[in-house]
């Protein structure tokens, strides 16, 4: 920035205030445009940790995507198929482990902080048995994908036919917090089944069941 002469700095700050107010535009959630939407969660969840290093499939929690028109978030006793075990991070858990090595004992249970609210949803213990003295409630996990109403978007047609989940969500699998990658807009939409429509196809790699002719643009098809 030194370097540069007045003329090209000054266009550089006009460029970086145009920046500016589009993003503040975005960031305002006008109707039916959250395009870039990341809100905080409730629990630091990561996909990048989940999906992308430990590479576990999408649909071990989002199952009802091939079945339904939800994809749905997961029930929180799916993460305690690994979170009744693992207490904290891995770090946290063969330190301990060591220590305890060293100091000829047991090693004792470590809930993280990070992982705690999972086990207060669920009313369950540092000790991993259900306390009694509290009520289970659902994880509020914030909502970031939300059609209108009038709009007839089902999961199953489009995930059993081969369309990726990152064609429409982007690369989940290396975001440490979602955001909505596609504007989820009609033109959106449209854009796509025309593009793989009959005379299309280039999207999206044909697979063995499909029928292009299902890739409608008629009103009726997405409006009830
Ligand atoms: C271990 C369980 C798990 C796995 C595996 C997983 N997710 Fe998720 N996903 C969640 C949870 C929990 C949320 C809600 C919290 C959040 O947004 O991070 C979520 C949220 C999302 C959302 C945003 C939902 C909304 O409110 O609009 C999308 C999109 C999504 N996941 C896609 C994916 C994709 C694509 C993959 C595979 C690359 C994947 N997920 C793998 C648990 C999982
Ligand atoms: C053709 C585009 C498309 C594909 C493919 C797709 N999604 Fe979605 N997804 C959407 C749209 C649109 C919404 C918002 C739906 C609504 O509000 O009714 C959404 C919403 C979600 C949500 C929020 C909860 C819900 O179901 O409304 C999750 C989680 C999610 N998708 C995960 C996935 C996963 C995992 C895959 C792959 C197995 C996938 N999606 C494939 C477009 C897509
Ligand atoms: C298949 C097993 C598995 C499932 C299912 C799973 N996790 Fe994990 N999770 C792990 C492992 C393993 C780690 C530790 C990774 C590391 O530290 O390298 C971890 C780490 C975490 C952490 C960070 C903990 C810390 O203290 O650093 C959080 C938070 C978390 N998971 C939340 C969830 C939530 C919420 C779900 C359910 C939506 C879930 N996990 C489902 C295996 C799983
Ligand atoms: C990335 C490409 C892509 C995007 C984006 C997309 N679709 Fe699709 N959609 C497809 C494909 C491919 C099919 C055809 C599946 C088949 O072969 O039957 C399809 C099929 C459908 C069908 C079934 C139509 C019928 O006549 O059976 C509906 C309804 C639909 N999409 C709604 C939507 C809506 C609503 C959106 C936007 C929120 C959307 N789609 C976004 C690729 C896409
Ligand atoms: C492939 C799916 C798809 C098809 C086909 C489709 N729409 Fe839509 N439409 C959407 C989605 C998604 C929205 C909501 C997002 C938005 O407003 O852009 C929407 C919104 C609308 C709205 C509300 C616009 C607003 O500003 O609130 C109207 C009106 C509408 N569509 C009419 C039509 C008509 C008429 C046709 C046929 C010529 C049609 N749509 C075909 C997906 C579709």
């Amino acid at each position: 920035m030194l370097m540069r002469s007045g003329p090209i700095a000054l266009g550089g700050a006009v460029l970086v205030l145009g920046g500016a107010a589009v993003l503040g535009e975005a960031n305002a959630h006008l109707p039916g445009n959250q395009q870039g939407y990341q809100p905080d969660q409730p629990i630091r969840y990561s996909h990048r940790m989940h999906a992308g290093e430990m590479q576990m499939d999408c649909r071990y929690c989002h199952f009802a995507a091939e079945t339904g028109r939800h994809a749905g978030v997961p029930p929180a006793q799916v993460c305690m198929n690994c979170h009744g075990q693992v207490t904290a991070g891995a770090d946290v858990l063969l330190a301990e482990r060591k220590a305890a090595l060293d100091e000829k004992r047991d090693p004792r249970r470590i809930v993280s902080d990070r992982l705690r609210p999972l086990y207060d949803a669920l009313a369950i213990g540092d000790d991993g048995k259900p306390d009694s003295s509290r009520t289970p409630r659902p994880i509020a996990w914030v909502r970031i994908h939300d059609l209108p109403d009038f709009v007839a978007f089902d999961h199953s047609v489009h995930v059993t036919r081969g369309v990726a989940c990152q064609a429409c969500h982007g690369p989940v699998e290396a975001m440490e917090q979602v955001r909505q990658e596609a504007p989820l807009t009609m033109g959106w939409c449209v854009e796509c089944h025309r593009a793989n429509g009959r005379e299309g196809g280039v999207a999206i790699p044909p697979v063995a069941a499909r029928a292009p002719d299902h890739v409608s643009v008629d009103c009726a098809a997405c409006h009830y």
